[in-house]
């Protein structure tokens, strides 16, 4: 694209402002930034407004899940049809880890923080850990996807690379890099980063799939003939990844997805709650939950009581029902580093939106999704924040009560 042409593609979305500074830029920088702004995915900021009033069909409370006990009861029944999966190599492992991790407001990417206290142990070691313990029973190693971000990508890599892959042989490990979206101000205006770069950001964990496919990897889902996707968040330093009960258990209710699920420690726990929305299952954000809802109680008991843990189970081939521009966008309010009067300013308050789609979204395209109850001190010690709730304290008491040594 050249000047002139962007000058007018711009002016007919009401975006010339990104070409403000264009007369200070040298050359290289020109090329760079016409180039940014052919590749803009401008239909986002187009329908922002749509996007601010995402309207919800009939919120119900979930059914019941497979309860703990259950899935004691059935355990080698469960066990046996997922290691089965697993064995024939049938199932994949997809590691979110694109995320800013801002409220742990630690500097680099989540994964390598050191959750050890007299050696080095950082959650993504933790996370491989859980990984080798079904690689060991099954003598396969399932494909293992790891999302990173372009701010994050490098230090993720060798991060890896400087730990040998924890042991994991290397060319099962394929790591790609999550799409971005633009970031404009309240008034949907997209901002500079710079003279000559467009403010671009992550466009949220429910990127994942698409990113995947954009980044050619598909091929490596077709070449193994995968079938299952479990997605799970860097954040969580207890979780069992590929859990073949869980594998398992999906399959045999014939479930297209599942989530693993703990029973919400109080209404205000920030955890995504599954609901059923006109009859299909759904993810409502704790940010989104109403009130109302979130309070009802019935004999004691939280109606709405399932909170999800970010470890999902999906089949691949219903994947592809969410690309397209099928997941709605969320928009985050954030403080946005931009250009103003010449000046890169970073304010310390909201002055823009940027547009995330969540993987919770997926939920519901895929019609049917079984809750699988997890023992919390057992599988759910997220990482969130630095000190209080859901943070480097709480995990660390988890993983201590689970035996592991810091
Ligand atoms: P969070 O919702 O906790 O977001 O991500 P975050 O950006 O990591 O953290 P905060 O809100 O800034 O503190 C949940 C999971 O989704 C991944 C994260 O890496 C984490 O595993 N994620 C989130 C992505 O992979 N990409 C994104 O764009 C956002």
């Amino acid at each position: 694209m050249n000047y002139e042409r962007a000058k007018t593609y711009l002016y007919q979305r009401g975006q010339e402002q990104l070409l403000e500074y264009y007369e200070e830029l040298s050359e290289s920088e020109r090329k760079a930034l016409l180039n940014q702004i052919e590749n803009l995915n401008f239909s986002i900021i187009k329908n922002i407004e749509k996007n601010k009033t995402v309207k919800r069909g009939k919120i119900q409370p979930a059914g019941d899940a497979v309860s703990v006990q259950e899935i004691k009861r059935r355990r080698i029944q469960f066990e046996t049809v997922g290691l089965n999966l697993l064995s024939e190599n049938k199932v994949g492992a997809v590691l979110l880890a694109g995320g800013q991790g801002s409220r742990l407001g630690y500097s680099g990417p989540k994964g390598t923080f050191n959750m050890g206290l007299t050696k080095e142990l950082s959650i993504f070691e933790l996370q491989m850990n859980s990984i080798k313990k079904i690689t060991e029973i099954t003598g396969r190693h399932f494909p293992l996807f790891i999302m990173t971000s372009y701010t994050n990508n490098a230090e993720t890599v060798k991060f890896f690379e400087e730990r040998n892959y924890f042991g994991y042989p290397r060319d099962r490990i394929h790591f790609y890099i999550q799409d971005v979206a633009p970031t404009c101000n309240f008034d949907g205006k997209i901002y500079l980063d710079e003279k000559s770069r467009v403010s671009i950001a992550p466009n949220g964990n429910g990127g994942w799939y698409s990113s995947l496919i954009n980044s050619g990897l598909g091929r490596v889902l077709d070449r193994n003939n995968i079938e299952w996707l479990n997605v799970y968040s860097v954040d969580n330093v207890l979780q069992k990844i590929c859990d073949p009960a869980f594998i398992g258990a999906t399959v045999i209710k014939q479930c297209r997805c599942g989530a693993k699920v703990v029973k919400k420690a109080g209404p205000d726990e920030k955890v995504g709650v599954l609901c059923s929305e006109d009859g299909k299952p759904t993810i409502i954000e704790y940010y989104e939950m109403p009130e109302n809802l979130k309070n009802k109680t019935k004999k004691g008991e939280l109606v709405y009581r399932y909170g999800v843990t970010l470890n999902y189970l999906f089949n691949v081939h219903d994947l592809n029902l969410t690309l397209g521009g099928k997941l709605p966008y969320h928009l985050a309010e954030k403080a946005i580093a931009h250009m103003e009067n010449g000046v890169r300013v970073i304010p310390d308050k909201p002055c823009g939106y940027k547009f995330e789609t969540l993987v919770v979204d997926m939920v519901k395209l895929m019609g049917s999704c079984l809750a699988y109850e997890v023992e919390r001190e057992i599988e759910f010690a997220p990482v969130k924040n630095a000190t209080g709730n859901d943070s480097v304290e709480t995990a660390r008491e988890l993983l201590k009560h689970n035996g592991i040594e810091l």
